[in-house]
């Protein structure tokens, strides 16, 4: 025996992949395979099941599989092997028509690489919401796992068996991921056979630390630090800056105890199911334990603020299956902060009438937005620091002014007051986006059909996006006269910084009556056709931020109302040197 470590789920570490010969002969065969190209999630699926993280798997589910694990939680094997998620690949209908069991289907990456081979045993279609109900207990879409399987999932499934061409890549953390078997190997080297794992899918606060200290104390046992970079909670904190929050962390754990590698594994948030896969996916990573602490991979609340999940729900499932995994539960409560004690301790151990303190997830980002201080107590130093890099507060993000209006409301001149305002001001750069300015340099070629108008807005959109994301400011001054495409355009931008929609609410006849460009006349008198607000349909937004009527205010009054609305907002502040 070369090693005393845990034995991978269902006894043997799966490795899918075939050696060179036959991978070339797998190419060069696969000329008139259909192809499917596929989503990150499956992207996900994929890794882990070709390097083994989901052994025994050796393919995506077929049906009685699927079924037998949706109403068991078991495989459909001899042993019936403990399974409680399905592993499936959803195709469109289109796809599904042309696979005939016997087929043989190419997996290709986003760039065309053909990753792996499915030898297609089953096509079918599934009823999504007993799945849902079965998996996670829910039909309620504002559940990610949920809301994947109903609205984004496509219809049909395939199952069969996959065989391994050419491994996921990835272009960033390179020494920090490892597939099972390098990290069973360095298990090996360094002695290690007794691993607890830490599953997370946020930065690590004090709290988490002091958790997974105590933790691999407790069982005497090396520590793993294995965070979920594949998919996980959108809105999560990308897992660049975590993954620098989690080395800003590392040098606080005793030497030679503690070690950090990358998963990419798609969470399904499904709570006590997912506890019982992390589990065996953390055994087949060669680790004999697992920390699962309150509401473990739960999506939290609905938004009538009923929990998806009780708190411990998640401890209770993986508690039943504990035995038969092999892989020992260290179960964790919720740690508050004991003033008093400098020190994190599990809510059911703290003595009565000791003060504690929690700053919630909301509370951070907020603190964060505002530049304000983030306590020691709740974070160290160094891991804050990592954050603040990466969230700097409001004053220094990016930002969007994006006006609407009728032709001749006064965006454009406002939007030019606006600009020399910031560019006064400084500390940003700064790009106007002005309709007619884009119309000559990005959309020239289009025309002012609702289809044309909806590509121009998208196109602005997106430039705003980019700018906004690095930082820099753009005032965007487009008739932009659909709420969809407004609301889409709000979509793309508020997640990277700012965005403020300002309607021109300068109403029509007065608009007619300057006719600055003499396009209304031409427009009454049919010379111009589909024009807005006399042949063509302007919505008016209800969802604008400000609504300026220039009949009652100049450009700069205007200009000025907008500043001081970002100040409010927090994007316009006191200079600071930083
Ligand atoms: S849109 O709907 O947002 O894509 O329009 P936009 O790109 O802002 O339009 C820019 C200018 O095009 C002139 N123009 C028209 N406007 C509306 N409808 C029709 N049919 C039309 N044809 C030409 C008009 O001068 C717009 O500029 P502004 O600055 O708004 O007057």
């Amino acid at each position: 025996m070369s090693d005393h470590l845990i034995a991978p789920h269902g006894g043997t570490l799966v490795n899918l992949f075939v050696d060179r010969d036959h991978e070339t002969e797998l190419k060069a065969r696969s000329l008139d395979w259909p192809s499917h190209t596929l989503t990150p999630r499956q992207l996900c699926d994929l890794e882990l099941l070709l390097n083994g993280g989901f052994s025994p798997l050796t393919g995506f589910m077929t049906r009685p599989t699927c079924e037998r694990v949706c109403a068991e939680m078991r495989l459909d094997d001899a042993d019936g092997t403990v399974w409680p998620i399905p592993i499936t690949l959803d195709v469109s209908e289109k796809l599904a028509e042309t696979l005939k069991p016997g087929a043989s289907l190419a997996l290709r990456n986003e760039e065309g690489v053909m990753l792996a081979v499915l030898a297609v045993e089953e096509v079918w279609q599934t009823d999504r919401e007993s799945e849902a109900e079965a998996v996670f207990g829910s039909t309620n879409s504002e559940h990610p796992g949920v809301a994947y399987l109903l609205d984004r999932a496509q219809p049909f499934y395939v199952g069969g068996q996959v065989t391994g061409v050419h491994p996921v890549t990835h272009y960033d953390y390179k020494l920090l991921r490892h597939s099972p078997a390098e990290l069973r190997a360095e298990f090996t080297k360094l002695g290690w056979t007794k691993v607890v794992a830490f599953q997370t899918r946020n930065p690590m606060h004090r709290a988490h630390q002091e958790l997974t200290l105590r933790a691999a104390k407790e069982v005497e046992a090396n520590l793993l630090i294995h965070p979920v970079v594949g998919l996980t909670k959108p809105g999560d904190v990308d897992h660049y800056t975590r993954v620098r929050c989690y080395q800003a962390l590392l040098h606080r754990y005793p030497r030679k105890t503690a070690r950090l590698s990358l998963l990419p594994l798609a969470m399904r948030m499904g709570g006590p199911r997912e506890a019982v896969w992390h589990a065996i996916i953390r055994k087949n990573y060669g680790c004999t334990h697992l920390i699962v602490g309150r509401d473990h991979a739960g999506p939290g609340s609905d938004s009538s603020g009923t929990p998806f999940y009780g708190p411990y729900e998640a401890q209770e499932l993986l508690r039943q299956h504990e035995a038969e995994l092999g892989v020992t539960m260290v179960p964790f409560k919720m740690m508050v902060y004991v003033e008093e004690l400098d020190s994190y301790v599990p809510v059911d151990e703290v003595a009565k009438g000791k003060r504690t303190l929690n700053l919630s997830g909301t509370e951070l980002r907020t603190r964060l937005a505002a530049g304000n201080e983030i306590p020691e107590w709740f974070t160290f130093a160094d891991v804050a620091h990592e954050l603040r890099r990466s969230h700097p507060p409001r004053q220094r993000q990016g930002f969007s002014v994006f006006f609407t209006g009728l032709s001749g409301s006064g965006k454009s001149t406002i939007a030019n007051a606006l600009l020399v305002k910031f560019l006064e001001m400084g500390g940003r750069p700064v790009t106007l986006l002005d309709g007619d300015l884009v119309r000559k340099h990005l959309s020239s070629e289009l025309g002012f059909s609702k289809e044309h108008r909806d590509i121009n807005i998208r196109r602005i959109g997106y430039v705003a996006s980019e700018i906004t994301k690095n930082g820099g400011i753009a005032v965007c001054a487009p008739i932009a006269p659909y709420d969809a495409v407004r609301k889409d355009v709000r979509a793309m931008v508020q997640p990277l910084g700012g965005f403020m929609l300002v309607h021109v609410a300068t109403p029509l006849e007065v608009c007619e009556q300057r006719d600055r460009k003499g396009l209304y006349a031409k427009a009454r008198a049919g010379i111009i056709k589909e024009f807005t607000g006399i042949s063509d349909p302007y919505e008016v937004p209800a969802d604008a931020d400000l609504i300026i009527d220039t009949t009652t205010l100049t450009p700069e009054e205007a200009a000025q109302q907008i500043v001081l609305h970002l100040e409010k907002e927090g994007y316009v502040g006191v200079e600071d040197d930083n």
